[in-house]
């Protein structure tokens, strides 16, 4: 059948959607890039925020519209949103023939079957077939295997030489057992299971094989990894994967007896046993439990990023205790500083939430202060958007108004943004090595400046509006954006590393040449 994927929300979901297509064209379906050509419509969706949510309403009232108009489609949601809303969203969304939350996609095909095959009137079987939660009463163990299948069955074909297939992401850990008060994704996603190093190594190599530069592993709470060896095997004695040991275990040193291996081992094993790997990165880190032995593995590894995505949510200790984040203020500095010791080129990117429940304006002059603090290359800041199901949904009241909200993300963006600037500017006059991953063309803002090159049309004197400069973007390790005047043969540059003089910055940009240019 053709099928049209959509994908809202993060780099996981970006990841199920990639083995959802692997597993659909194995299986003969064929995908096209637009909903109106396809016969299948699958929105694979995210519940983080409220706004996420409704960018996938909107869509579902399109295809409702189909429907009505008596076109044969099957609307399916799948991600988690299926797993938050479950039958609800059956109820009020008639037109959505099938759900799968993240942890039955394997069971995805099988769905879309049944609703092929299921008689139109007949929506009391569909709703059944759903899915949903249905794995919830079977062990955690069988339902990972399952799903720790998908990620196997990933296809290894040789990748096309462009930026975007030459750069992969790999699950290091599934889930999450954190429970900040505002978060849906312990709901969503179910609990942390790490899966066995020889799989994600393993993943690593063929990734490579088939031409992959850069690899991003995956995780919520990424140096939370930890694997306990000869603790869970399958029937046929391999390796499954394995329920994360809570945060007791970071608490007191490795049971001696036992053969573990931590992240700082799995980042270690993945630098020395893939060594045609050029880029090893990781998200999303968590401020405590980040030891020196990650940091002396990154400073070691000349092929693994010196950049770390960390986000702090608060710079107020009463917020960050409410959040249930488990660290305060001081502890997430004393994390940076070690951070920035033991890797003085080491980027840090982070997420902010403002407008938490009962948070003051000194709270908010709190986080201000970490901002100014912290040397930031980017923040995501987001308004608090009360999710049903966390604890803050049922018991903090969501008390900041919405303008007031609204002002402190703007004024912390703001905030950011000369931040930003400082952290950018600090890279003028060095040489780096630039993934080049597009090109874009756009009109000059006064001309040919910075060594940019013009293009006028057909040699006539370039008035204002018909220049444009072509610019090749593409990003350092530590996941700054770089923007250089394109060549000539700059497609063929696509999904290369290339060596970039950097010659001027801009809060969000460096500007770069190549230096044989
Ligand atoms: N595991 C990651 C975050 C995953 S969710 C971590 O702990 O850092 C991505 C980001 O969405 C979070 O960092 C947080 O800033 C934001 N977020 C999560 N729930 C939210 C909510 N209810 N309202 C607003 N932002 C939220
Ligand atoms: Fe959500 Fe907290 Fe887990 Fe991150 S650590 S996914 S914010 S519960
Ligand atoms: Fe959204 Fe689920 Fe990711 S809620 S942020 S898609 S884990």
């Amino acid at each position: 059948m053709r099928v049209y994927l959509e994908t809202f929300g993060c780099q996981m979901n970006e990841l199920d959607s990639e083995l959802v297509r692997g597993q659909l064209l194995s299986l003969g379906h064929e995908f096209v890039p637009h909903p109106d050509e396809a016969q299948v419509v699958l929105f694979n969706t995210c519940s983080v925020r409220e706004h996420a949510e409704q960018k996938v309403y909107s869509r579902l009232g399109l295809a409702g519209v189909r429907k009505k108009q008596g076109e044969q489609l099957i609307v399916g949601v799948i991600g988690c949103m299926a797993e938050r809303d479950g039958v609800d969203l059956f109820k009020r969304y008639p037109q959505v023939d099938l759900m799968c939350g993240p942890g039955e996609l394997d069971r995805l095909p099988l769905l879309i079957d049944n609703a092929a095959r299921a008689d139109a009137a007949d929506r009391s079987e569909r709703v059944a077939l759903a899915g949903n939660k249905s794995r919830r009463s079977a062990t955690l163990q069988a339902a990972e295997d399952n799903l720790e299948l998908l990620d196997l069955s990933r296809a290894f074909e040789p990748v096309a030489n462009d930026a975007k297939s030459r750069s992969a992401y790999v699950r290091i850990t599934r889930g999450c057992n954190k429970f900040c008060t505002y978060c849906v994704v312990p709901h969503t996603r179910g609990a942390e299971v790490h899966r066995p190093p020889s799989h994600i190594v393993d993943e690593c190599k063929r990734l490579v094989d088939a031409g992959v530069l850069e690899i991003t592993l995956l995780g919520q709470t990424i140096n939370h990894y930890r694997y306990t060896h000869g603790t869970a095997l399958t029937v046929d004695g391999h390796e499954a994967p394995q329920v994360g040991p809570g945060l007791a275990a970071f608490r007191k040193p490795p049971d001696p007896g036992a053969r573990t291996t931590t992240f700082a081992d799995l980042l270690h094993r993945i630098h020395e046993e893939v060594p045609a790997l050029q880029r090893l990165r990781f998200v999303t880190s968590y401020p405590r439990d980040f030891g020196d032995d990650i940091l002396q593995v990154m400073r070691d590894s000349p092929r693994i990023c010196h950049y770390l995505h960390v986000p702090a949510q608060s710079g107020s200790d009463r917020m960050l205790k409410a959040m249930n984040r488990g660290y305060t203020v001081s502890e997430y500095l004393e994390f940076i500083d070690r951070v920035t010791t033991t890797l003085p080129d080491c980027t840090i990117g982070g997420d902010i939430i403002v407008g938490f429940c009962g948070e003051t304006d000194e709270d908010f002059e709190q986080t201000c202060e970490l901002v100014r603090r912290v040397p930031y290359k980017n923040n995501f800041i987001f308004k608090y958007s009360p999710r049903p199901g966390t604890v803050a949904f049922d018991r903090l009241a969501d008390d900041v108004p919405d303008e007031v909200k609204r002002a402190r993300n703007n004024a912390l963006l703001a905030l950011q943004n000369t931040v930003s600037a400082r952290v950018h500017e600090r890279w003028v006059g060095r040489t780096v090595p630039v993934f080049l991953e597009d090109i874009r063309e756009r009109a000059a803002p006064t001309g040919p400046a910075n060594g940019h090159v013009a293009l006028s049309v057909a040699g006539r004197a370039p008035a204002a509006a018909t220049l444009r400069i072509r610019q090749v973007i593409g990003r350092t390790p530590g996941d700054l954006i770089v923007a250089l005047p394109a060549p000539e043969n700059a497609e063929t540059m696509l999904g290369t590393i290339q060596s970039a003089r950097i010659i001027g910055s801009k809060p969000l940009l460096l500007d770069g040449v190549f230096p044989t240019i």
